[in-house]
């Protein structure tokens, strides 16, 4: 199975994004968790409005489906502003850099998402861009060359990344806030998927709610996705109407334990304690022995499993914790270890 098909996995998936939109919060008052952020980007955006200026430039970071777009969205529809939404490996030359901020209008946003995969001929014509709101164009070859400075709208840039240190240092340094995205909780996640159910014109009672959350990795794509299929199960083997029997005939189906585990993410742990003794190993031996990419690894599994506490990051390699050796039902395999944690 392809890994992007997995149910669990955090990016989004082919045709996802239109069911996406619909489920996309328009409003900060809608927006759930990631409180720290959004209180402090309350009062920026309030700042900003009552001074008639741009927002200051923004850098998201954290793993994928944790809001980061949705919440570009939101900050340039309180600002009461266009947003212009695109990628880093969209912008493949200057000159396309160079249409999409002329085309701003004062106050704009700016969302580049996947910003550290911008090229660096692109990244240096942005740094004037976001310092003095200018454009530093070449025009002709060799001697003749010569450079004019275009003046810009003044725009605020919403940078998005997962990978906060694949950026280069004097582009982070030049956003004046810089957000880290934290997994949500249990109790955000109810409210998420409440709020979607109620969308998508589907109930369901709290503990179906709960356990919906518990396996959604702390990542609210994933909650959407998991609450769609319990959907499908619950018009298809039942009245319509999600209960805890319907939604675990689901997570059954799916392949998706108590803890929001999938194959791969059993794979990783059950590698580490029957080949490595449980670690510490290093990601890249970890990575060729299930044969997934250290990338995909590292962004999309490991922060879920060390969030749930069944894997540890030391200064030696991963390591996982007795809790993975329980779920995996390996505990005759532990044996007595010293665990140095490090973040
Ligand atoms: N705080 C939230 N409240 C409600 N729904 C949310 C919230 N955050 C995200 N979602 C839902 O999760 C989906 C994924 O969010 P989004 O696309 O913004 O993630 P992302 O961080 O940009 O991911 P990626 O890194 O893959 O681009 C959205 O469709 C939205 O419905
Ligand atoms: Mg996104």
């Amino acid at each position: 199975m392809n890994y992007k098909e997995k149910i669990t996995a955090p990016e989004v998936g082919a045709g996802e994004e239109t069911a996406e939109t619909s489920l996309r919060p328009h409003a900060l008052s809608n927006y759930i968790g990631q409180k720290m952020i959004t209180d402090n980007l309350k009062i920026f955006i309030e700042a900003a409005k009552l001074r008639g200026e741009p927002l200051d430039h923004v850098l998201f970071y954290g793993p994928p489906g944790l809001g980061k777009t949705t919440l570009a969205g939101i900050i340039a529809s309180e600002l009461g502003v266009d947003i212009r939404i695109t990628s880093g490996p969209a912008i493949g030359r200057t000159g396309d850099l160079a249409a999409i901020l002329t085309n701003l209008n004062e106050n704009d946003v700016l969302f580049i998402d996947e910003i550290h995969r911008l090229n660096r001929s692109v990244e240096e014509v942005l740094y004037s861009a976001m310092e003095d709101y200018a454009l530093d164009i070449i025009i002709g070859k060799g001697p003749s060359a010569r450079s004019i400075r275009l003046d810009l709208a003044k725009f605020t840039l919403i940078g998005a990344t997962t990978r906060a240190g694949s950026l280069s240092a004097p582009l982070r340094d030049r956003f004046g806030v810089i957000s880290k995205f934290e997994l949500y909780n249990t109790d955000e996640l109810i409210k998420i998927i409440k709020r979607s159910a109620s969308i998508l014109n589907v109930s369901a009672d709290e503990d179906s709610l709960r356990n919906m959350a518990m396996r959604s990795r702390g990542t609210p794509r994933v909650a959407n996705r998991i609450l769609k299929r319990v959907r499908d199960f619950s018009q298809i083997k039942g009245d319509g109407t999600i209960t805890p029997e319907l939604a675990q005939m689901a997570f059954d189906a799916m392949g998706v334990d108590d803890l929001g585990l999938e194959s791969l993410d059993r794979d990783i742990l059950r590698v580490i304690i029957e080949r490595f003794n449980g670690g510490p190993v290093g990601i890249d031996t970890i990575a060729a022995a299930i044969g997934e990419e250290r990338i995909t690894i590292e962004d999309a599994y490991e922060p879920y499993l060390i969030q749930a506490g069944l894997l540890h990051r030391t200064q030696k390699g991963r390591m996982v914790s007795e809790m993975a050796y329980k779920h995996l039902g390996l505990i005759n395999l532990m044996e007595d270890k010293q665990i140095t944690i490090e973040d």
